[in-house]
């Protein structure tokens, strides 16, 4: 759901990792401007750098770990850099058969492709709703050109133009590595208890003003064989963007097929409002069991 939404939501997520850590091992909070100076041989990074999403801050930092030598946990600087941007993300998926939706993208000059309706445009490398609106779906191409070169002189950023999928929602986090990967009970999203007027998908007014009105499953409640594919792509998309130890990715499902909408490589960790937080629960498992799940491959590969 929300991530990197506010400083709030950033330092309690910094803080309750450092609370968890900080009970075995000797922790410190470092920011990100001090990282360099103070980074010493041995020393194992635990990467929330969240900047801007298209600041590509967090894959900088997965990237000065791996040039200073130091083991850190996270996704490697290509997987970030990858999922920053949600037109390359779908092309990756694409070429490993992995269904997303169909789009293409606007860069202020000109269409990578032909318009065609309905679509739903949004930013393509921002998170937490930004940029996505009431008039984010479009019904006709008119309607589509004329939005998204009005929002592309508001944002200044390129736009992605996606066919929208109207079926049911879920957010699927995925921990560990190699072939000890954990997809944690699927999160569903439904917006049909929102007041009418509002839109049915997940805009920025809805993640922010609307929570209460929506209605979160965890598990969701569909059948078992949708479920059964939702964890297997769930795992070969956390296979093919080359991610470690946790990540995020948001489908929507039409005609009992799974559609990976987009993927947060380093998805929020405040234990209140973040959703792996959440995941964790139907299994009966806490904030630590999540945390020492994501450190488990750097701990066993530095000998803890
Ligand atoms: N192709 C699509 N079809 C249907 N709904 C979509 C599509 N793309 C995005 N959405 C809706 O917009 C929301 C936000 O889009 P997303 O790409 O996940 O951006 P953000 O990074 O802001 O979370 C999604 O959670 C979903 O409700
Ligand atoms: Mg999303």
């Amino acid at each position: 759901m929300k991530d990197s939404v506010t400083e709030a939501q950033r330092s309690r997520a910094v803080g309750a990792v450092y609370d968890v850590l900080h009970k075995f091992v000797d922790t410190k909070i470092v920011p990100v401007d001090n990282l360099t100076r103070s980074l010493v041989k041995g020393d194992v990074i635990f990467n929330l750098a969240i900047g801007k999403r298209n600041d590509f801050l967090q894959g900088d930092i997965a990237a000065l770990c791996q040039m200073f030598g130091n083991e850190y946990v996270g996704s490697p600087p290509y997987t970030h850099y990858l999922c920053l941007d949600k037109f390359t993300t779908k092309q990756i998926l694409k070429a490993y058969g992995i269904k997303t939706p169909q789009g293409i993208l606007f860069d202020g000059k000109a269409f990578s492709g032909k318009l065609s309706a309905p679509a739903i445009i949004k930013p393509v490398a921002e998170g937490s709703g930004i940029g996505i609106d009431d008039k984010s779906l479009c019904y006709d191409v008119d309607e589509i050109r004329e939005r998204v070169i009005d929002k592309f002189k508001k944002l200044g950023e390129p736009f992605l133009i996606e066919q929208f999928l109207d079926g049911p929602e879920v957010t699927v986090g995925v921990i560990g590595f190699g072939n000890d990967l954990i997809v944690l009970p699927e999160l569903e999203i439904d917006f049909s208890n929102l007041p009418e007027g509002v839109e049915r998908y997940y805009s920025q007014r809805v993640k922010e003003d609307f929570d209460a009105q929506t209605i979160y499953r965890c598990p969701s409640n569909l059948d078992e064989k949708i479920r059964d594919r939702i964890r297997k792509t769930a795992i070969r998309s956390f296979e093919v963007v080359k991610a470690k130890d946790y990540l995020r990715m948001d489908m929507r499902i039409v005609n009992g097929i799974p559609y990976v909408i987009e993927i947060n490589s380093m998805p929020g960790l405040d234990p209140l409002t973040s959703d792996l937080p959440k995941m964790a629960k139907p299994l009966n498992k806490d904030y630590e069991w999540l945390i020492k799940a994501i450190i488990k491959r750097v701990i066993e590969k530095t000998g803890g």
